[in-house]
């Protein structure tokens, strides 16, 4: 049937099948409803990655930071983001063993991001990576770390002790500051979102369908890891006497351009 506009039909050739008279039908002229059988995408934003460190290797990083916190030559609570009074340098004292462990982890990452792709860089068998930096924090009550993000390529944060594990979240939110605190109606804006004792990672812009948070609360042994430029914030908690204990850090990789030509728009950490 000629009809006005047919100009505008492109030739795509899956869009076209001959009907039982030989004619070519166009989709959609056969009553077809639906084509794609799976129409939903996920094309935007950054991964992350989730997993658990070996006990022994938190309990080497147990000693290291018992070790090295309140030793004035290694404190890094002026030079980091985080409104946390004990932070402390580690980059010096951190074991093969340790290094190793973060290395596999961040290489897993790696490699599950890049699945399907060659892996045969010229010159480069396997992918080579080096910890640049990494530091604890102890994060006591009211304490917390304002949206950041990091230097290197992939960051990542270890958790070695978190005292509130042991509550569940409502509990843990059943505060002053998260519960809604007015009797008069509020809005959907006005909520007081709760947040007491979460890592969250941010990207995006906060708009109607658009996922802009993934938020965690945090165990003894997860290793969370990222992109570096990954904006991200830590919530304080509320609880007198429990503390959250941390290891986060910035692992270069060699030989791949991870440099899109933001990088010198980072608050460096
Ligand atoms: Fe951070």
């Amino acid at each position: 049937m000629e009809y006005k506009g047919k100009g505008n039909v492109l030739k795509q050739g899956d869009m076209e099948k001959k009907n039982q008279h030989g004619d070519i039908q166009r989709y959609g002229e056969g009553g077809e409803m639906y084509k794609n059988e799976h129409p939903v995408l996920f094309p935007f934003g950054p991964p992350v990655y989730l997993d658990k460190i070996p006990e022994p290797i938190i309990r080497e990083l147990d000693v290291l930071i018992d070790q090295l916190s309140g030793v004035p030559e290694f404190d890094a609570s002026g030079q980091l983001a985080g409104r946390i009074k004990k932070q402390t340098h580690l980059t010096k004292h951190i074991s093969d063993q340790v290094q190793e462990c973060i290395i596999k982890h961040c290489d897993r990452f790696y490699r599950h991001i890049n699945a399907g792709t060659p892996t045969d860089i010229p010159n480069m068998t396997t992918t080579q990576m080096q910890i640049q930096s990494i530091w604890s924090n102890i994060q006591e009550a009211r304490e917390y770390n304002p949206p950041h993000s990091h230097s290197g390529d992939f960051s990542f944060v270890i958790y070695c002790r978190n005292d509130l594990e042991k509550y569940s979240v409502d509990r843990l939110q059943d505060n002053e500051y998260d519960k809604v605190h007015t009797d008069k109606e509020q809005t959907t804006q006005m909520q007081n979102y709760p947040l007491a004792g979460l890592i969250e990672l941010q990207y995006g812009e906060p708009a109607w369908l658009n996922w802009t948070q993934f938020r965690h609360v945090p165990q003894r042994g997860d290793i969370i890891i990222f992109p570096n430029w990954l904006r991200h914030t830590v919530y304080a908690h509320y609880e007198p006497h429990h503390v959250r204990i941390s290891v986060a850090g910035n692992v270069n990789i060699f030989g791949v351009n991870t440099d899109p030509g933001f990088k010198e728009q980072k608050t460096k950490n």
